[in-house]
Formats: structure tokens, C-alpha cells, sequence
């Protein structure tokens, strides 16, 4: 938002404060670099990580609208994701929380583990996050997309005084050789924390910084080594978006600058993710995926007769093979007696709805689809009874 107030700013310096030996930040800090080498133990085949992924995109991209108001519920994303294959809509709402899932694309395209974060990328985040959205008051679209705001501009809900535009190039120079100069591995995610809470202090943008700050913040987890495409969720958004007050809170105490509250915050960004990606390592086991997850998805699909108990039973058992698929031969089998005529018209009715996919370079055999077309409902449905969803999604 944009504001003409003329405001005294104070300097802040970018500092690396270091935490105390002992303090709950150090532990932290140490269990999560064990999770960022580990090896995830029963791994999910590629073709359903990704589907998993494509949930928490979802999941990702609403929380990151919503922490700007964006009213939009998980319920009602989920039939818009349903109902909108091309993600094409009218809906300047539901857009920009696709346009969200775009960003992310991008950043799994283009960022990787040890690779620079330059100014290039940022722009383009921005570009993507904003693109096609009415500028405010109307919208959540920006003047300048992919450029630096060439204005004074004030936090809503907040007191922080942005800098003056003149020294917002300056100050985004000094925080990506901040972010790509290495101090030592150990600093790398005391660095991630605090580069969320510079840019959001700097405010580089009209509009449009929340959204992009925590791209940024799943960007440098890809650059430090917590590989998505080496079956890792990341859902940074998530540790935001459960609370949002508290997320302001912790910013306004940060914009302080004193050393205290500095790594308070920094404590509160990556106890979060640690809490976050511990969970969801936990889904990424085959067997809790199984039993706990996609199971009771489909037969939550049979009960609200999203599918039929012939549909249910195929999909059953093409997930209870050891790879998650299945030849066309065997579900023939499955289905028994009924003419040839009858047998490709029941798969050809489960592959027109997106539930069996096939899989490339091995003949006829078959995966779940389970991302795009209602059977999401369910999964979405078992996801939050077992905690994977932030309650905050599914507020009026
Ligand atoms: N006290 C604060 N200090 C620094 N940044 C803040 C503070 N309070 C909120 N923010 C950041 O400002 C963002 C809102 O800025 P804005 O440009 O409107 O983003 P968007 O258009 O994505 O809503 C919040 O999501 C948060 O990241
Ligand atoms: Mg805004």
C-alpha cells in the first residue's frame, strides 16, 4: 500500500547475529541440518511424489494468499482446482493464488542447491505473483511488476516505516550478496530466516512483498540443500499462516533490530519448519501413505459417490501393488466377467477422469491420478484429519 507520508526510517543493519550455544535456536538449527541431509527411509514412487507435491503447492499457494486477505477457503479452492485444468479463470481471486503455484514452478525450475538467488529472479517471482491482477485498491496487483517500487509505501496492520525508495536498490544489493555469499554451512538457515525478515523490512515492492517473501524463503531452502526434487515437500507457508498475527508479531519485533528479538524471530521462522518438514517426511513413508492416507481417500470417494464401487475397487488395487500401479491386464482381471467391449469402457472412464494415468515408456500400466480431479477431495479430507493442513485454510 502506498502511502506520502514523509517518515523518519531508521537505519537497521543487516547483521548475522550468532545464537548462544545451549539456546533452543541452536537445537533447532542442529536437528534441522539433520533433516536436510537426510535420506527419507521407504520412499513414494516419483509419480506420486509428485502428486503429493502438487497438493502442498496448493496448500502453499492459498496459505500465501490468504495471509493478505485473500478469502478464498480450501474447500472452494479444491473445486476450483478440480474444475480448472488450464488454470485459466476469470477470477481474479482464484488467479492469484494460482499465479502463486506459477511462482513456484518457476523457483523448482530455476533454483538449485548451491545455485545463485539474483535480483533477475526476484523480479520474475514478483512478475508472476502479480501478473494479470488489478493494482490496489481493486486488486492485489502491482504498478511496477518485477521492479522496485519507486514510492513510499506503508504495511497495513503494521507500524513499520519501510526505507525510503531511494535506498531500496541499495539495500536489495546488500541482501543477495548477503544470501549468496556463504558465511559456512551452519549459518545457511539462520541466513534464511533473517532474509525473510529483511525483504519483508525493506519492502522492495508496491505489492506483492508478502507473497514474494515466502518465495523467497522456499527458494533459499532449495539453494541450502532441502532437495524438492529429491522427494522433499517443502511448505514453508504453512509455518506463517497458521498464525498470522503472530507472523506480523514476530516481524514488528524484528524490525527492532536488537539481537534478542532478532533471533527470536529466527527461532520462530525455523522451529516452524522444522515442525513442518518432520511431518510431512512422515508422509512421504509408503506404507503411512497407504494405510493412512490414500485409502481412506478413495473410500471417502465411494462414500460421497464420487466414484463406483467398481472404480473403487480398481483404484484399491492399484494402490496396493508395491509400486502404487498396474497393468491394464490385471485390472481386467478385476473386473471379471463382463465383455471385452465393457472392460475398456470402465478404464477408459477412470482415465477421462484423471484416476488412472498412464505411465510413460512401460506399455499399459497404469498409476492413481489423485491431484487434479475429485478424488482430491478425499485426500484433502484425510489430510486434515491427520494434521497436515493448517485449520487457518478453511476460515470464513
Ligand atoms: N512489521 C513488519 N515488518 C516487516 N514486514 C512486515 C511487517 N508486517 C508485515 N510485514 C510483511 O508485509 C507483507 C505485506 O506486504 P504487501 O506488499 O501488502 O504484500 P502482499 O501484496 O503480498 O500482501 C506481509 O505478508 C509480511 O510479510
Ligand atoms: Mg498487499
Amino acid at each position: 500500500m502506498e502511502n506520502d507520508k514523509k517518515a523518519n526510517v531508521k537505519k537497521l543493519p543487516l547483521a548475522l547475529f550468532e545464537p548462544d550455544w545451549g539456546s533452543p535456536l541452536v537445537k533447532t538449527i542442529i536437528e534441522l541440518e539433520r533433516l536436510r541431509v537426510k535420506k527419507l527411509g521407504g520412499p513414494v514412487p516419483p509419480y506420486i511424489f509428485f502428486q503429493l507435491k502438487d497438493i502442498f503447492q496448493i496448500l502453499e499457494s492459498l496459505g500465501s494468499a490468504r495471509i493478505e486477505g485473500n478469502r478464498t477457503t480450501l474447500a472452494e479452492f479444491v473445486e476450483r482446482v478440480i474444475e480448472t485444468p488450464n488454470k485459466k479463470t476469470s477470477d481474479e481471486k482464484i488467479r492469484e493464488i494460482f499465479n502463486i503455484g506459477k511462482a513456484i514452478d518457476f523457483i523448482d525450475k530455476n533454483i538449485s542447491y548451491n545455485g545463485p538467488i539474483q535480483r533477475r529472479h526476484i523480479s520474475e517471482i514478483h512478475k508472476i505473483i502479480v501478473d494479470k491482477l488489478s493494482i490496489p485498491p481493486r486488486g492485489e496487483g502491482s504498478k511496477y511488476p518485477g521492479e522496485f517500487r519507486k514510492v513510499p509505501v506503508a504495511i497495513k496492520g503494521s507500524s513499520h516505516v519501510p526505507p525510503d525508495a531511494l535506498h531500496v536498490q541499495d539495500y536489495m544489493d546488500e541482501l543477495i550478496n548477503f544470501i549468496n555469499g556463504r558465511v559456512s554451512p551452519q549459518h545457511d538457515l539462520l541466513i534464511t530466516a533473517l532474509a525473510h525478515h529483511r525483504m519483508a523490512w525493506i519492502h522492495p515492492f508496491d505489492n506483492g512483498n508478502g507473497r514474494v517473501i515466502r518465495m523467497f524463503t522456499y527458494a533459499l531452502l532449495i539453494k541450502q540443500g532441502f532437495q524438492v526434487k529429491n522427494g522433499r515437500i517443502l511448505n514453508p507457508t504453512a509455518i506463517f499462516c497458521m498464525d498470522r498475527k503472530k507472523y506480523y508479531h514476530m516481524l514488528e519485533q524484528a524490525d527492532s533490530g536488537e539481537k534478542d528479538k532478532v533471533l527470536a524471530w529466527c527461532e520462530y521462522v525455523l522451529n516452524g519448519l522444522k515442525t513442518e518438514i518432520e511431518k510431512i517426511d512422515k508422509l512421504l513413508n509408503k506404507d503411512y501413505l497407504l494405510k493412512s492416507i490414500l485409502s481412506p481417500a478413495i473410500a471417502f470417494s465411494l462414500e460421497r459417490e464420487n466414484i463406483t464401487q467398481r472404480e473403487y475397487e480398481i483404484l484399491k488395487g492399484v494402490i496396493a501393488n508395491p509400486k502404487m500401479s498396474i497393468k491394464s491386464a490385471d485390472i481386467e482381471k478385476m473386473i471379471g466377467h463382463e465383455s471385452s467391449v465393457q472392460r475398456s469402457r470402465i478404464i477408459k472412464k477412470l482415465k477421462d477422469k484423471g484416476m488412472l494415468i498412464p505411465l510413460k515408456d512401460k506399455g499399459r500400466v497404469y498409476t492413481i491420478g489423485f491431484a487434479n480431479n475429485y478424488l482430491l477431495r478425499g485426500v484433502i479430507n484425510v489430510l486434515e484429519k491427520n494434521g497436515f493442513i493448517p485449520m487457518s485454510l478453511n476460515k470464513n
